[in-house]
């Protein structure tokens, strides 16, 4: 069974809290987002290998330690999960970047793959996937089943709010992939929005509808 990490820190919760008011303007849901995205690569890179290195300080020679920064991939599922990339890269600023595009069919809630750009050498790297909303899990599960075509060393998913079913959907896909959330919400609805949710996370980022 994948672990399911809730970041439950301050500074992400108050964050959080902040976004799913209705009438946040765009700036801010886009600036929330950004800070959150950061703090929650700091949970999700917590665990990445290190490497030994030799550093001149201005007194000694000493050996220190590093991450390899350009090993990493973050997989964006269009278009919200642009809205988490800016943050990730502030503090993994050496990750290479992929995109997936998935569109939700709106009779059957089931992913449709129109967009697949990744880096080269996938079977090196680890990816982490990011999208906002882990809802029916249709789509996340979609992505990362096409990524593991491309057998990459790991893969990790990040969202910023699902749901029981969200989080079952992709449990029972890809039980070997990690997913860390800042909350799991009560419930989907019948169009499959995540419930008290924030609403559409990509008009809120994007300031569309
Ligand atoms: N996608 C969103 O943007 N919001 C939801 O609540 C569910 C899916």
């Amino acid at each position: 069974m994948s672990h399911v990490t809730v970041v439950d820190h301050p500074l992400v919760q108050h964050k959080l809290t902040l976004m799913r008011r209705k009438d946040a303007s765009t700036n801010s849901f886009r600036r929330l987002l950004n800070e959150l995205s950061s703090l929650m690569a700091y949970e999700v890179t917590r665990d990445m290998p290190m490497q030994d290195i030799e550093v001149e300080t201005p007194l000694e020679t000493m050996t220190s330690k590093v991450i390899d920064g350009k090993k990493v991939v973050l997989v964006s599922i269009l278009r919200a999960g642009n809205g988490i990339l800016e943050g990730m890269l502030n503090v993994i600023p050496g990750a290479r970047v992929g995109h997936i595009g998935l569109y939700r069919d709106p009779k059957t809630l089931t992913a449709v793959e129109y967009y697949f750009k990744m880096p080269s050498e996938m079977q090196d790297r680890d990816i982490i996937v990011v999208d906002p909303m882990l809802a029916t899990g249709n789509s996340a599960a979609a992505a990362v089943e096409r990524l593991k075509e491309l057998n990459p060393k790991s893969i990790k998913f990040v969202c910023l709010l699902t749901c029981p079913e969200g989080v079952r959907t992709m449990q029972a896909a890809h039980p070997d992939v990690p997913i860390y959330t800042a909350a799991i919400d009560r419930q989907l609805n019948d169009h499959g929005y995540i419930l008290p949710g924030l609403g559409d996370a990509g008009d809120r980022i994007f300031g569309t509808k």
